[in-house]
């Protein structure tokens, strides 16, 4: 019986608790009325009197132990109730939320498809990983142009050279003209990868959209008064001017100035002086492209453009740097909280 006594201190020793709930337990298992101590006691008139005197020390050494525990484990649980406070400590500062901003070529991108959206153009999209077909054949790129150069695009398989990371969104064009009946008006936003040194001005990731108008009878005016449509919607200018180009996909192509003015520095800078500004290239849809995409170039016609957007936003926003938007320096991204 004294060696089950002696298990019992060696336990209340070794015991030990933070919370509460745990510690009135302890007490009431040991201490309590019918608890470990009494049962002991009243053993005691069993114990021959010989053994009397060693168990009587005994039990009041587990009596002792077990009052001083919870003593002590009551201080210093409420010792710790008192560092924190039932809430914590209430005078601490409080941790402000930081609210994020969209991202500026989210911001533009959005622009971009609403406005077209209010014209009528869905919006549409294809992989960045493409093959030569949609990136370069089924636009009526030959096999020599300059575009297919290793040094501009970033190939994946290269033997052959079949696939690829997308030079342009105009690849979405050929997906959506073989996958959908005219009339087609849809508008194709995403990022292309070419393979360009990185500077102020250019980058070998960046972002375009794409548009596409396929229907019967579309002529060049149908073109064009989109286009004065969507400057002044984005630009709040619809002064602009189309001069001849080339693309292998559409024909005739045009590049699209817009006339920005001459009133500031910034002005005479970003236009070198002439007040234009080039801000994307278009076209009629070249009749192989339609054939290419099994439309027939004989009933139908089309207008397509694309424009890169961190050049619209450039301007938007007055950026002077395309680093900027790829950094994630919370210090220039926190400029575009309050636009929509
Ligand atoms: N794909 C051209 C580029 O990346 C942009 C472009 C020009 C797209 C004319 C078009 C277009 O749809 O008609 O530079």
């Amino acid at each position: 019986m004294i060696d089950k006594i002696k298990a019992y201190i060696y336990e209340v020793e070794r015991f030990t608790t933070d919370n509460t709930e745990d510690l009135e337990q302890f007490r009431i298992q040991y201490l309590g009325k019918k608890g470990i101590l009494n049962t002991f006691f009243a053993e005691f008139k069993n114990v021959p009197n010989e053994q009397k005197k060693e168990f009587g020390k005994t039990i009041n050494e587990l009596k002792v132990s077990a009052q001083s525990k919870v003593e002590q484990l009551k201080s210093e649980i409420a010792s710790k109730i008192e560092d924190k406070g039932l809430y914590g400590d209430l005078s601490r500062p409080g941790e402000p939320l930081e609210i994020g901003a969209r991202h500026p070529i989210s911001l533009v991108k959005n622009r971009i498809t609403t406005i077209f959206s209010n014209i009528g153009f869905n919006v549409s999209e294809g992989p960045e990983i493409e093959d030569d077909w949609h990136n370069f054949s089924a636009l009526n790129l030959p096999e020599y142009h300059p575009a297919r150069d290793m040094q501009d695009t970033f190939f994946i398989q290269t033997d052959p050279k079949d696939i690829l990371l997308r030079t342009h969104t105009s690849s979405v064009q050929v997906r959506y003209m073989e996958n959908n009946e005219p009339p087609i008006r849809t508008i194709s936003p995403g990022r292309v990868f070419r393979n360009e040194d990185i500077s102020a001005r250019s980058h070998c990731i960046f972002h375009q959209v794409e548009g596409l108008y396929i229907d019967k009878n579309v002529s060049f005016k149908d073109l064009k008064q989109t286009l004065i449509y969507f400057t002044q919607e984005l630009f709040g200018k619809s002064k602009i001017r189309l001069r001849p180009s080339y693309f292998p996909f559409t024909e005739p192509s045009a590049e699209v100035d817009i006339y920005w003015g001459l009133e500031t520095e910034t002005d005479y800078r970003i236009t070198k002086g002439t007040g234009w500004l080039e801000i994307m290239g278009c076209g009629m849809v070249d009749p192989n492209v339609l054939k290419n995409c099994d439309i027939d170039p004989k009933e139908y016609s089309g207008f397509a453009f694309g424009m890169g957007i961190e050049r619209i936003a450039m301007l938007l926003y007055q950026i002077g740097d395309i680093r900027m938007f790829y950094e994630n320096d919370v210090r220039f991204l926190k400029q575009f909280k309050s636009s929509l």
